[in-house]
């Protein structure tokens, strides 16, 4: 059965989001910031593991994208360089981008709970009539709901497939508090069963749309109550925090911190042109902090206020925009299935030309690399944006900045000034650690932990661990030993406490590859079991041949 967003039929996944929620509370990858206090919505800590993952997952992008690029479309490496600039810039950058006038999002406001909500997030559940046939009813309500009707129940949910899971969660309960007369009988993504005083009636989810919410706001009930006539008229609110520099605090003094990182690439273009070699076609690679008043922060950390980037702006001639585009789109896709993400859970979906941003209407096109999230399912989440950006910004920043043709780039071997097109792939390490932790979660009743984090030993925190037997005999000496050597080079831990099977279990939790135990063997003859996290195989390796073992497991 499909969806009218167009997704297949739900999967109940919502347990799944929940134990991994928990499972990195409990075992330090992720905390919410400012806990003690309560938190913060839209803000994330990474703990112990955390910091490590993610780290991991930068480094193996700065490697593979700035330190050892990959090779072209003729074979060749590509080149790029990296920068690192500053999270409040002038504020000119962002009229030129036109992030200042357009970084906007739909907002409705409950009047009454005073809570906010994106307009365009609302899914509405409404209610035709049972003809037993269930094909005409979907039309019929098709019909009725583009004629403006106004649907019964509301939640907020990025796909329909998310909205019937949030209606399946909170529908009962306010439909039982509000004492309304209609029982849920049966749930799915796209048809809904209600019974209205003993009647079935059949019923559909679908957005509730602007349109609607502009004109009878007060016909839509409000998604926290499901009270009528207490919703505002969508809202324009724009996205970006906004601060002062210096002792004064007034307009000339406000700035805001930066919503992409994008933008202090192409303020620095000349700068970088000028200083180093690169030759069109080349990019410019940055990681960095990034900030948006998100209207309804969620999805643990998939959308967040405070987030990190890892955009690419990728500077080519006009002419070679369809051929880079491809590139980097297959690039990016493949990469991200080389650090882990394999499953048919990830996806790479090209744009509709009615999606497309504004400045990119015009190019080769745009697509996101998506990852099925649990939160998602069956739809996908963003994880990258692949876009053709043309010349846009370049051109806005020649503008604005009054530096206008100067901003040109001189092409030798054309014999030809011109502002150049720009391919930019634009990931997020939050939704990039996100979905490295969807993928590796798997539960496993047969381990005494139950659950196992099968990370791609690239991405997991703590490369190996190292056990002695027990805490006597010269075991712990020779597991310092070789903790000692190890830890030289990657993220170990050697751990002497419990008993084996509950060591083993905290690994399988952090999602450590390999486990190393000294036993009573290694006395004699200097070797030590190895046990492989995914197969729980064990093996007995020399000690002396630890490093290369892990040399070429890791850095595969
Ligand atoms: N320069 C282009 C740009 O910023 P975007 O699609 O708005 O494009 C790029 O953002 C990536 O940044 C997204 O694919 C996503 O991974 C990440 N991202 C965007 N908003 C986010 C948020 N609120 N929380 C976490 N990650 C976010």
């Amino acid at each position: 059965m499909s969806t009218p967003d167009g997704n297949a039929a739900p999967v109940n996944t919502t347990s799944k989001m929940d134990k991994l929620v928990a499972l990195c509370r409990r075992r330090g990858f992720i905390f919410q910031s400012s806990e003690i206090y309560g938190g913060i919505n839209g803000f994330w800590d990474y703990g112990p593991l955390g910091v490590e993952l993610k780290r991991n997952l930068k480094e193996a992008w700065w490697r593979d994208i700035v330190r050892c690029a990959p090779n072209g479309p003729d074979g060749k490496p590509v080149d790029m360089v990296g920068l690192d600039c500053t999270i409040i810039m002038n504020r000119k950058v962002w009229e030129a981008s036109g992030h200042a006038s357009g970084f906007n999002d739909p907002m409705v406001d409950d009047r009454e709970s005073k809570q906010r909500f994106r307009a365009d997030q609302l899914f509405g559940l409404y209610v035709g009539p049972h003809t037993g046939d269930a094909v005409a009813d979907r039309a019929a309500l098709l019909a009725a709901i583009a004629a403006g009707t106004a649907p019964v129940i509301t939640v907020i949910a990025s796909t329909s497939g998310e909205a019937a899971e949030v209606l399946e969660r909170q529908g009962k309960k306010f439909l039982k508090e509000r004492n309304v007369p209609l029982q849920i009988s049966e749930i799915a993504a796209d048809f809904v069963l209600l019974k209205e005083r003993g009647e079935p009636r059949t019923g559909l989810l679908a957005p509730v749309g602007a349109d609607l919410l502009r004109l009878r706001p007060m016909e839509v009930p409000s998604p926290f109550t499901q009270k009528l006539a207490v919703l505002t008229e969508p809202r324009q609110f724009n996205l970006m925090f906004q601060t002062h520099t210096g002792a004064i605090q007034d307009e000339s003094s406000m700035t805001y911190l930066r919503p992409e990182t994008a933008q202090g690439i192409f303020a620095n273009f000349r700068n970088v042109t000028d200083t180093s070699r690169v030759k069109i076609p080349f990019g410019i690679a940055q990681i960095g902090k990034a900030f948006r008043n998100e209207v309804t922060p969620r999805n643990f950390t998939f959308r967040s206020r405070e987030f990190e980037q890892m955009e690419i702006e990728f500077f080519i001639h006009p002419s070679q925009a369809a051929e880079w585009y491809a590139f980097w789109r297959d690039s990016r896709f493949k990469w991200w299935q080389s650090i882990g993400l394999t499953s048919a859970n990830l996806q790479l979906r090209e744009h509709d030309r009615d999606e497309l941003a504004h400045y990119a209407r015009e190019g080769a096109g745009t697509s996101d690399i998506e990852y099925r999230f649990p939160f998602t399912a069956p739809g996908f989440g963003e994880l990258e944006g692949v876009a053709h950006r043309t010349d846009f910004d370049l051109r806005q920043h020649a503008q604005f900045s009054g530096i206008g043709d100067k901003l040109k780039y001189f092409d030798q071997q054309r014999n030809e000034r011109y502002f150049p097109h720009v391919i930019e792939p634009s990931a997020g390490a939050d939704r990039g650690t996100l979905a490295v932790l969807c993928e590796a979660y798997h539960d496993d009743p047969a381990r005494p932990s139950g659950v196992v984090m099968k990370f791609h030993p690239r991405m997991a925190p703590i490369k190996a661990a190292v056990f002695p037997l027990v805490d006597k005999d010269g075991m712990p000496e020779i597991a310092e030993n070789i903790f000692n050597d190890l830890r030289k080079t990657w993220n170990v831990e050697m751990d002497v406490k419990q008993n084996i099977g509950k060591r083993y279990a905290r690994m399988d939790e952090a999602g450590t590859p390999f486990c190393f135990t000294v036993d009573t063997q290694t006395l004699t003859d200097q070797t030590l079991t190895v046990r492989h996290r995914d197969t729980l195989a064990q093996e007995r390796i020399a000690a002396s041949q630890i490093r290369n073992f892990l040399a070429k497991k890791i850095d595969l």
